[in-house]
Formats: structure tokens, sequence, C-alpha cells
């Protein structure tokens, strides 16, 4: 196996060693006004919208994780099918081996496969160079790219990038690349800043991909003969840097720590048009079944129906209009950051 998907199923097994179903993050320190009297009814049509031109079942979609390797293979199959069954996006882990190991299109194309029809984003790094990012796009027919930064990943990975120049390689990216392209971190939050920086360079799409969940400078630390835990702590909360994203006025992707639909309706209304989650489904389906995974998934999806309801709303058109209030460190954080 090559280094490249050995480090893959590295991640796979370290991403299931440290997860935490529970974990405390930013959400739980979120809170949204309820009316006791909300006049509305539990309605599945009401969380159905599109999603880069297509219509899905529900504003929440399975995030970046797999391809590469053999066991990337089974799971991006799998992942494929329920997608397809749930009428949900589904983005796939960076393709970027593709470029040196083209023997490993197939753990990417089987979820294509899988969900002819449905919402496929393929997912590259930022040092990709435009026509092989575009030939990705192609052979997966993908209906969206995205474009992962993640220095704090890379610093912490032994054998990782050490030279962060990316901007020059972004701006060809957005001139060459036909469909739409999505900024995102890997869990370690964009900043303000560098979404401002890449708004005005014409990128319309961020996910903002936060804290609080997946921490991949503990899942590159156990990988590390260095010590570098110090790392695990550089994260921005997901919902401090969506509230910061949702001031540039660009097209919002919430991720980050998504535990259950409260959270997935959070992330709606802090502005999110659609809310990312990567462990909390992997291992659904790796410590349960791909059936387990199913279920659960329909499951959100009425229960995510049932939110709406709750807070008194008929579609998702409204959703940040609802009155947010904070714990008190939450709301230190987002005024020292304002
Ligand atoms: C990831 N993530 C990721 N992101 C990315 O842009 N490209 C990738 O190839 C991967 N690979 C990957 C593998 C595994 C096993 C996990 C768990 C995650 C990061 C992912 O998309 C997401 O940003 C973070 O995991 C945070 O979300 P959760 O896990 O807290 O919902």
């Amino acid at each position: 196996m090559s280094i490249r998907s050995k480090r893959k199923e590295e991640h796979l097994v370290l991403a299931q060693t440290f997860f935490q179903s529970e974990k405390a993050n930013s959400f739980d320190q979120l809170h949204l006004l309820r009316p006791a009297l909300p006049e509305t009814k539990v309605d599945l049509a009401a969380i159905k919208t599109t999603m880069f031109g297509k219509e899905i079942n529900a504003p929440f979609f399975i995030n970046a994780m797999t391809g590469g390797s053999p066991k990337s293979l089974t799971i991006n199959k799998e992942l494929g099918k329920i997608a397809n069954q749930t009428k949900m996006g589904l983005a796939l882990g960076s393709a970027s081996i593709l470029v040196k190991e083209h023997a490993q299109l197939d753990s990417f194309l089987v979820a294509r496969e899988a969900n002819p029809d449905g919402v496929i984003i393929a997912n590259v790094n930022a040092k990709t160079a435009p026509k092989d990012a575009q030939k990705i796009v192609d052979e997966l027919q993908a209906d969206a790219l995205q474009i992962h930064l993640n220095t704090v990943q890379e610093i912490a990975m032994p054998e990782g990038e050490r030279d962060f120049h990316w901007l020059d390689n972004l701006k060809n990216l957005r001139q060459e690349i036909t469909v739409p392209i999505i900024i995102k971190e890997v869990g370690f939050g964009l900043d303000q800043a560098t979404i401002r920086l890449l708004k005005n360079e014409g990128f319309e799409w961020f996910d903002v991909a936060g804290s609080g969940g997946t921490n991949f400078a503990q899942i590159e630390n156990a990988r590390n003969q260095n010590d570098l835990s110090y790392l695990e702590d550089l994260g921005l909360p997901t919902v401090i840097a969506a509230m910061m994203a949702q001031k540039e006025e660009v097209n919002l992707i919430v991720s980050g720590g998504v535990r259950n639909p409260l959270d997935v309706f959070k992330g709606l209304c802090l502005g999110g048009q659609y809310v990312g989650i990567s462990n909390v489904f992997l291992q659904a389906m790796e410590q349960n079944s791909p059936e387990f995974l199913l279920q659960m998934i329909q499951n959100w999806q009425h229960e995510l129906a049932g939110l709406l309801a709750i807070y008194g709303q008929k579609d998702l058109t409204n959703l940040t209009s609802i009155k947010q209030y904070f714990d008190l460190p939450l709301q230190d954080l987002i005024m020292q950051l304002s």
C-alpha cells in the first residue's frame, strides 16, 4: 500500500479511537428562543431543498472523509448507497491522491456509481493543479469541488506540507474549475479575514468546518514521534466561526462537531445553507452497520422537521431570524472577536 493510502487507513482507525459521540462543544452554548404556541405541524416537505441544482431531502450532508485506500472503497460504496436512498449530498475525501495514483479512482467512483443522480462533491488540497482538479471533477461527475485548507493538520503530520503559499493556485483553480468551489477547513475553523480575502478573489462558498468534533491535531499527533498535542487547542469553535463568517454575506456551510439534529438546526439558524457531518455518521456505520446509518439519517430528517415545527417555522427560509442567546463563555469569545 502506498504511503498516502496507508495514511488514510491510519486516519480511519484513529478517527474511531478518538471518537466521543457526546463531546461538549460550542453548539451547547448557543440557545434558540422557542414559541410555546408555534401554530405549525411536522412536515417533511418543509426541509426539502436543493443543492447545486439538485433536489435533496434535507439541508444536511455527509462531509468529506474517504477515498484512496481499500477500506475507503468499502466505505464510499456504502455512503454512496445511503446518500442515494436518503437523497442527501455526499462529499468524498481528498482525491488529490489520484494525481499520483490514478489506480485509486475506483475507491471514489464507487460512490458516484451508487448515487448516479445525486449530489457528489469532490475534494482536493489547495496545491492541486487546476487541470488535475478538473479531471477529478469530470471523472466523478462532481456537482461541486471542495478545496481544504488544513495548515494545522499538515504541521501535525510527520510527512506533512511545510509551504503554505496556496493563494496563487487557489486563484487559478477558481478561474478554471467548471463547478462551484467550496473552501473548507478540516475541523480548525475558517476565520473571517481568510473568508473576506477569498471572497474578494471571487470565491462564493465557504464551509467553516470549525472545532468541537474531529480533531486532526489529535489524530496526526498519534502518528507522530514528537509530542505536538498543544496544537489540539488551535481550533476556532464552529458556532463562533459561523457567526464571523455570516458577516461576510457569503454562501455558508456550517460543519464541525455536529452531533444531532438540534446541532443541524442551530447550524441552519447561524446562516448555514447546509450543515455537514463527518465522523458522527462514519462511526454510526463503522460501529454498527450501513443499515444503522441509513435509519439514523432517516430519523434525523424526521427530527429536523420536528424541530422546525417546535420553533414555529414552516420552511427553511427564515431560520436566521430566530432569537439566539449564548452562555457567557461563548458570548465573551464572540464579543472579543467581533
Ligand atoms: C476527514 N476530513 C477531511 N476533510 C477534507 O477536506 N478532506 C479529507 O480527505 C478529509 N478526510 C477525513 C477523514 C476522516 C476519517 C475524518 C473523520 C474527517 C475532515 C472532515 O471533512 C471535517 O471537516 C471534520 O472531520 C470535522 O467534522 P466532524 O467530523 O466534527 O463532523
